[in-house]
């Protein structure tokens, strides 16, 4: 039986990294026989800006019947001010169809794309597991007197009991399914006594189901500092949405940037979602400057979602490979397009 894979390149650099990601799959398909079904979606800036669509109606409830994963490339055009129709894209997916596990690997594939001295590929390897649907992503808010000079803004923090249990839950488990042993919690509590203390209260309850594991718990401002001294003392790292965000961008660039950075949006057991963590960077869109390795790396998290291993591994390998010999686009230093590194990497699998 084969699965049918949602393809939405989306805007920007998220278009030529999607064809190259593309291509990888129909490599897979051809040459080992990878039983999938690719289906594009025409979602992003160009559909709103013509049809005033962004997440068509009913796209959800599709989604959910039709398909067993997600691509997405990227989406945000600069034509539109404020993005709507990427919010509604992105979030309304992650956010509709319940996607709870943001997985972001931070992986140092060849030790000279890390800009830190001295590190070595086995001293950067953790994963950062972001809760995807809560937080100051919820879209609760509003403006008062907007435009005046007394203007309020208030944007709510919504955590859950179920929410932070769930997500601290899927990376002790994460950590127990690959024998990692070290678990960081990361919040703010300090400053946010009521949302992040439930982050604590919860996290002190969920570890003790894990006596083998070393749980600790970093503030983020502390963390942040923590993984660019030694990224060698984190396996897993569990934080909330808004922190997650901004320290997978981090952890990013500690292993050659967010050309190479690709990221999963998990609900375990259902339609999930496939994404680089970069953007639509819009001054690279069109050059075929861009990296695809982040799109083609968030491919293999796919396969492996999927039920192929294998391919995963295979997929990350020739990565490396490509890294290795300087098959690279100008980001990690080399001279090669987006099309050629995705020829490549299509020829090594
Ligand atoms: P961005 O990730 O698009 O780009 C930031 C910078 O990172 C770029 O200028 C470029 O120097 C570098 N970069 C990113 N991806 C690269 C690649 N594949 N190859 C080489 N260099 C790469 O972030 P931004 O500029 O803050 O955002 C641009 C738009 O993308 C905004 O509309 C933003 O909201 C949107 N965005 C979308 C997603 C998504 O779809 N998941 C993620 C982040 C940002
Ligand atoms: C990401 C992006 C998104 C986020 C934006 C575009 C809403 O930065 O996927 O990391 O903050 O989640
Ligand atoms: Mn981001």
């Amino acid at each position: 039986m084969s699965k049918r894979i949602a393809i939405i390149p989306g805007d920007g650099i998220g278009i030529e990294v999607t064809a190259e990601a593309t291509k990888v799959l129909q490599t897979l398909m051809v040459s080992r026989g990878l039983p999938l079904e690719l289906v594009t979606l025409d979602w992003g800036g160009e559909k709103y800006l013509r049809e005033g669509v962004s997440l068509p109606e009913g796209a959800l409830e599709m989604l959910r019947q039709d398909f067993q994963a997600i691509f997405l490339g990227a989406v945000g055009d600069p034509r539109i001010p404020g993005n709507q129709h990427a919010l509604d894209i992105l979030l309304g997916i992650r956010l509709g169809l319940d996607l709870y596990v943001n997985q972001r690997p931070v992986k140092l594939l060849d030790a000279r794309l890390c800009p830190l001295k001295g590190r070595r590929e086995q001293d950067i390897n953790f994963v950062i597991f972001r809760e995807n649907t809560e937080g100051a992503y919820v879209g609760m808010g509003g403006n008062f007197k907007r435009g005046t000079a007394d203007e309020i803004a208030v944007q709510e923090d919504v955590n859950t009991r179920k929410g932070v249990e769930r997500i601290l839950i899927y990376a002790f488990e994460h950590a127990r399914r690959h024998g990692l042993k070290r678990v960081c919690m990361s919040d703010k509590s300090n400053a946010m006594a009521y949302a992040h203390g439930l982050w604590q209260r919860t996290f002190a309850d969920i570890r003790q189901r894990y006596p083998a594991i070393e749980a600790r718990h970093l503030y983020v401002d502390t963390l942040a500092a923590e993984v660019v001294r030694d990224p060698s003392q984190f396996e897993v790292i569990v934080t909330c949405n808004m922190f997650g965000d901004i320290l997978s961008d981090l952890g990013a660039q500690l292993v050659g940037g967010l050309g190479i950075a690709p990221s999963a949006n998990i609900h375990p057991g259902r339609v999930s979602m496939f994404e680089p963590v970069h953007g639509s960077a819009p001054s690279l869109a069109g050059k075929n400057v861009a990296n695809p390795m982040a799109a083609i790396l968030s491919v293999g998290m796919m396969l492996d979602y999927l039920g192929f291993p294998e391919l995963a591994g295979q997929i990350e390998g020739a990565v490396a490979k490509a890294v290795h010999c300087e098959q690279t686009t100008p980001d990690l230093g080399g001279m090669r397009t987006t099309r050629e590194v995705g020829d490549w990497i299509c020829a090594q699998l």
